[in-house]
Parts: C-alpha cells; structure tokens; sequence
C-alpha cells in the first residue's frame, strides 16, 4: 500500500478505511498512543495501539524521534483537538532512534542549542513552520513576477565585479593558498589562476541584471548573494538570498511602486496560504515576548503586524526629511541612540530606521533621495548635485528590507562617479558600454529574502529562517 500524507489524512473523513502513515515519532505515550509527524503540515497524527497487540520488542523500539511505517484504520477521534485518528494494525520501524543518544528531546529546546544541531532542528515544529513558510514565500515570488510577464534571469553566481563597490567579497580561486604562482613582482598571478583573472563570488546579480533588463524590459534575479562583511548581527548572514527585479523605463517612482506591491502581494499569500503554520508561530512568538521586558515587546503580534503591512500605505520620506525628524526626536536630543544624528550627510543605522518606522510613523517607511556619499556609483545623480535617487523600504522589527534605485544611465554622470570614487574601470568596460548602446532609464531593487522570512514569520535572528546559516566563524554542516 502506498503512504498518504498526514496532511491529506487529517481533513479526510474518516470512514473506517485502511491507511499507512510514515513518519518521525514526536512522542509515545502509556505505551498506547504515539504521535507522528511527517512534515507536511504542524500538527501529527495520533496512532493509537490496542493492548496487548504489538509484541514487546517493537513497542520497545518506538520512541521519540524513530521512523515508523504504521498501517492502521482511519477513525473518527474521541479525543479532544483532533477529528481522525489511527487504529494500528501494523508498526514497522523503518529507523531506531536510541532515546538515552537522541538530543532532540520532546521539550522546549533554545534556539541557540537548535542552531548546534541544524541537521536535526529540522524535525522541530519550530523549524518545520518556517520552513514551509520559506517554501511559500518562494513559490509567491516566482508567481508575482510571471504573472507580471517578468523574466526570470540566471545571474553568475561567480564573477569579476563587486557590484556594490564595497570590496566585501569572498574570493574564488583554484590557486594554491601556501605556494602560488608569482608575477615578476612578486604578486599572486592570477592569470595563471582558474579564470585568467580574479574572481568572487556574487554580492548581487544586479548588474549582470541589467543587461538584460535592457533587452527584455522586466526581469529578475532570484539567488544566493554572499558578503564578506563581519557583522556579527540578527539581520546579517554571509550567504543569503536575493531578489533583484530589473525594469527599463521605470523611474524610482515606479520602483517604489513595484516594491510595495511585492511586500504586500507576499504578505497576503502568507495569510492566506500558511494560516496554520503563522498561528503557530504568532503564539510561538508572544510567549517569546512575554519573557521580555515590557519596553522590548511588540506592540502588535505577529499576525496583527502582517495584516497591517497589507493595508496600510507605506510612508514615502525623503532622507533630508528624515534627518530632520530624527535630529529632533527624543532619543536623539537624550543621547539614546549610539549614533548620534547630529547633520545632514550621516549615515541611518538600524537603530534610526526602526525609530522612523516603529515609534514616529507607526507603519513601513520608504526613505529617497539619499547623499550620494553613502550610497553606491550606480544609482543615479539627481539635479541637487548631492543625492541620488536612492530607496530604502524599512520594516517593522527588520529595519532595511529592500534597497534600491533608479540607475545612472547617462554615460558620462557614470563615468564620472567611476572616476571619482576610483572603482576599476576596466572591470566594468561591458557595464559602462550599456550606456553608449542604447541606453533607456532603468530602475531596480534588492529584497533580501531571509529579511522578509524574518518579518513573515516574527522568528527575530536571521541564524533561524534559513536551514544552514553562514556567519563568521561558522559553516558547519
Ligand atoms: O542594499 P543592498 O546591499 O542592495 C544591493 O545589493 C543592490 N544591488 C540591490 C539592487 O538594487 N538590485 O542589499 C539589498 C537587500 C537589503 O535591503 C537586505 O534586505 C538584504 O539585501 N541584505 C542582507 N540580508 C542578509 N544578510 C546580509 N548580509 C545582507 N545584506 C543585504
Ligand atoms: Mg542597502
């Protein structure tokens, strides 16, 4: 007999009829009344043995985290919280679990000891809620783009450019580390490296985007970025993903627009497509709360937070106006920030993004027109010959979710802010000629994609939303 899900089971009526269930053992009780689950939803199905009808020895081998194959009835439930249940007629273990070894014990775990064993924190509710809600998430993002008639474009994940110019890279070569080959200065020679070249891995596709933006109007990137930046932080990892649209003849106007359909249209596919795994999680995170202090609480829980992000507008703010508000607020005058605001021209940490976000406005904000200082050569230089038109969208909880721009794509403003900054023009020759061959206004952003599983699912370290974090000092697993 083939299995059925435990999902299909628990919403088919029950109707006597004989079914196999296969799965991991969460708990087993009076030596009756065993619980499994198989992943495809929360909750687990209870089996329930008659007396006296399973021989000693397998009864002995089912315990907490066993893979069993269990055939049995399926029959309305007498017990409370659940409709069906399983009448066992036959248990085969399909792997032992030695009880005294296993460390995933049937209690509340912290998520710092889950994060040592990522190989088996997979089997927790916990893990198996975000997970499906990663899942969703994912499948929602193709579904917006195609149903907008974007193309999904492949981007390098190895590559010679640093498309932020921030020099955060992880290098990639085949060379040997203790004896490489030298130029007739002494220096590594990386012609003789894999490549011909040096390469890195990725910290965006957006380039290498563009070009083909610049063809097929609307695209987008959908991969693994990778930094080198050693920030220690709950909203950093080394290795995460990214979704990067690309559209010819938008403006940031536009950009903004695209980037509040997307965060809502997600949102609302959650709701509506992972309602039960989110009530788990809302709970999950209340109690999570409840053990804060009152002035680190969420004002709204989780669910309410998601339903607020889908109906309210998000605040546009230019940077000059934020300055202005942040310069005078509470915390600024009363020196509780740790970085003081005190002109225009410095840079927002987190603690000033979710001040705007979470205390003045209430609601998600979306900041423009940065100084072009602090923001990358490639975004385009607006008439004020200080800011360039530069968003950021800044979630409750999250701060920085998305980051983009319009793009420079006058030739000579680009070639200019290459040559200022002193990036390497050689490297970028094909992107600068975008800009000699028919060029067209472009537009862009970046939606870091863990980012987003962190506001969906209220989890509140980036380690947690996705299945083999990448930090510094850890890539284990
Ligand atoms: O603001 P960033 O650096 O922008 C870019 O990379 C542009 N090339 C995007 C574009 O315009 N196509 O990164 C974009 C987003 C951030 O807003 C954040 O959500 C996420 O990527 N992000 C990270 N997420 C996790 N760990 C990190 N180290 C991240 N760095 C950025
Ligand atoms: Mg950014």
């Amino acid at each position: 007999m083939k299995r059925t899900k435990i999902k299909e089971l628990l919403y088919t009526a029950a109707a006597s009829q004989l079914v196999v269930v296969q799965g991991w053992v969460r708990t087993f009780r009076n030596g009756q009344f065993i619980s499994i689950n198989d992943g495809s939803c929360l909750e687990n199905i209870q089996a329930v043995i008659e007396l006296n009808s399973l021989d000693e020895a397998t009864l002995k081998r089912i315990t907490t985290g066993s893979c069993v194959s269990i055939t049995g009835e399926l029959i309305p439930s007498p017990a409370k919280g659940q409709t069906v249940e399983l009448k066992v007629e036959q248990v085969e273990i399909l792997g032992d679990c030695d009880p005294e070894k296993y460390p995933l014990q049937p209690k509340k775990h912290s998520l710092e000891f889950l994060r040592e064993i990522a190989h088996l924190r997979s089997r927790t509710s916990t893990f198996g809620a975000v997970m499906r809600v990663r899942h969703a998430m994912a499948f929602a993002v193709h579904k917006f783009f195609n149903d907008r008639g974007f193309v999904y474009v492949h981007t390098p994940v190895i590559t010679g450019s640093d498309a932020e110019g921030a020099g955060e890279m992880f290098r990639v070569t085949n060379l040997h580390a203790k004896n490489p080959p030298l130029d007739e200065h002494g220096n590594v020679n990386f012609k003789e490296d894999f490549f011909g070249r040096e390469t890195n891995l990725t910290v965006s596709g957006q380039l290498e985007g563009e070009t083909y933006a610049l063809a097929l109007s609307e695209i987008y990137t959908f991969g693994p970025t990778f930094r080198a930046e050693n920030s220690n932080t709950t909203r950093h990892l080394a290795e995460f993903w990214m979704i990067e649209p690309e559209m010819a003849f938008y403006d940031i106007h536009d950009n903004m627009k695209l980037a509040t359909d997307l965060l809502q249209f997600l949102v609302k596919y959650a709701l509506e497509n992972c309602q039960q795994d989110l009530e788990f999680l809302h709970k999950r995170a209340q109690e999570e709360d409840a053990a804060k202090p009152q002035d680190k609480r969420n004002e709204l829980g989780l669910l309410e937070r998601l339903k607020f992000v889908t109906e309210n507008e998000f605040q546009k703010l230019s940077y000059t106006e934020a300055i202005d508000i942040l310069r005078n607020s509470t915390p600024n005058k009363k020196k509780k920030f740790h970085y003081l605001i005190d002109q225009w021209g410095d840079d927002l940490q987190s603690e000033h993004e979710r001040f705007l976000v979470e205390k003045h406005f209430k609601k998600p904000v979306i900041l423009y027109n940065y100084p072009k200082e602090i923001k990358s050569f490639y975004m385009r230089q607006n008439e004020d010959g200080k800011t360039v038109a530069a968003m950021d969208v800044l979630f409750p909880g999250i701060g920085e979710i998305i980051g983009g721009s319009q793009r420079e794509e006058r030739y000579d403003n680009l070639i200019a802010r290459i040559k200022e900054l002193n990036l390497p023009e050689k490297d970028l020759w094909w992107y600068i000629e975008l800009r000699k061959f028919g060029s067209a206004p472009h537009s862009g952003f970046g939606l870091g994609f863990e980012r987003l599983i962190l506001f969906v699912t209220g989890m509140t370290n980036i380690r947690d939303v996705i299945p083999f974090p990448r930090y510094p000092g850890n890539a284990e697993f």
